[in-house]
This record gives structure tokens, C-alpha cells and sequence, in this order.
């Protein structure tokens, strides 16, 4: 993976971002296990919670289109070190457990994280199973 070209598509990608209420512009570029990158910006809305962050307009551009295996995501703002909030982190959690994040500061600066460390003891779709309830011995 060449993470390089990953920290530069997710800059790239901050450029699209609408934000007339916060001016907080954020970028992502996730990178799929076949080698495709899906860019996304936030998008804001004039009634505030319809707001999308850029990771999320990420993945589901890249699950618009068929890809839901995804290797990492690169994540920046024009603000330092930027995190994924709670709710992009869950939707990561969907799709790639295994997830590799990098939150860049600049195309020189960024740091890796994994998923695991962003949101430990997560729950998933596997925890849906009834049987697995079932032989936990689970009574509800
Ligand atoms: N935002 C993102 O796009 N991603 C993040 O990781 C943090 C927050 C957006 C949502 C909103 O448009 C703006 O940043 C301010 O919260």
C-alpha cells in the first residue's frame, strides 16, 4: 500500500468540502483491499444534523458502488491531528474491523492508528446472531 498516495488524495479530496456553517473542512481517501480509492468531504446542511463527515461520505460512496473491504483510510483537516467522531468509527467498524487509520496533519505528517485502538470492545454485526446469544447462554 503506498500510503503517500493515500495522505495526498484524502488533502485532495478536503478541497470538495461544504461547510458554510462550521468552515471546518475535512478530507478522507479510503483505500479498498482491491487497490481502489473512494474520496469523501464533509457536507453540511443549513438545518445542521443531515451533516455528513468525510469518512462516511467515503465509505458510502465506496459501498454505493459495490466495495466494502477496505484496508485504511486516511483522514486530515485544516486543523492539526483530526479523529473520526464516534459515529464514523462505528461505520468503519462495519465493514473492516481491521481497519488502518491515518490521521494526517500535512502531506509530511500524519500517524497510524488501528480501528482496534479507536473503538476496543466495538460492537459489530457479528453480535446480532441469535445463536451466538444462544450458546453464550444469554437470557433477554
Ligand atoms: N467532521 C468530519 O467530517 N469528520 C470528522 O472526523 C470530524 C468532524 C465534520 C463534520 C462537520 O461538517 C464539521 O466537521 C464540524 O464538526
Amino acid at each position: 500500500m503506498n500510503v503517500e498516495e493515500l495522505v495526498k488524495k484524502a488533502i485532495e479530496a478536503k478541497e470538495m468540502a461544504y461547510v458554510p456553517y462550521s468552515k471546518f473542512r475535512v478530507g478522507a481517501a479510503l483505500l479498498t483491499d482491491d487497490g481502489k480509492i473512494y474520496k469523501g468531504c464533509n457536507i453540511e446542511s443549513a438545518s445542521y444534523s443531515p451533516t455528513n463527515c468525510a469518512e462516511r461520505t467515503a465509505i458510502f460512496k465506496a459501498v454505493s458502488e459495490g466495495d466494502k473491504n477496505f484496508t485504511a483510510i486516511a483522514v486530515t483537516s485544516d486543523s492539526g491531528y483530526t479523529f473520526p467522531c464516534g459515529v464514523c468509527r462505528q461505520v468503519m467498524r462495519e465493514f473492516s474491523p481491521k481497519l488502518k487509520i491515518y490521521i494526517v496533519k500535512n502531506e509530511n505528517e500524519y500517524k497510524e492508528f488501528t480501528l482496534e485502538e479507536l473503538l476496543p470492545h466495538s460492537f459489530g454485526p457479528e453480535d446480532l446472531i441469535q445463536n451466538k446469544l444462544k450458546d453464550d447462554k444469554i437470557e433477554f
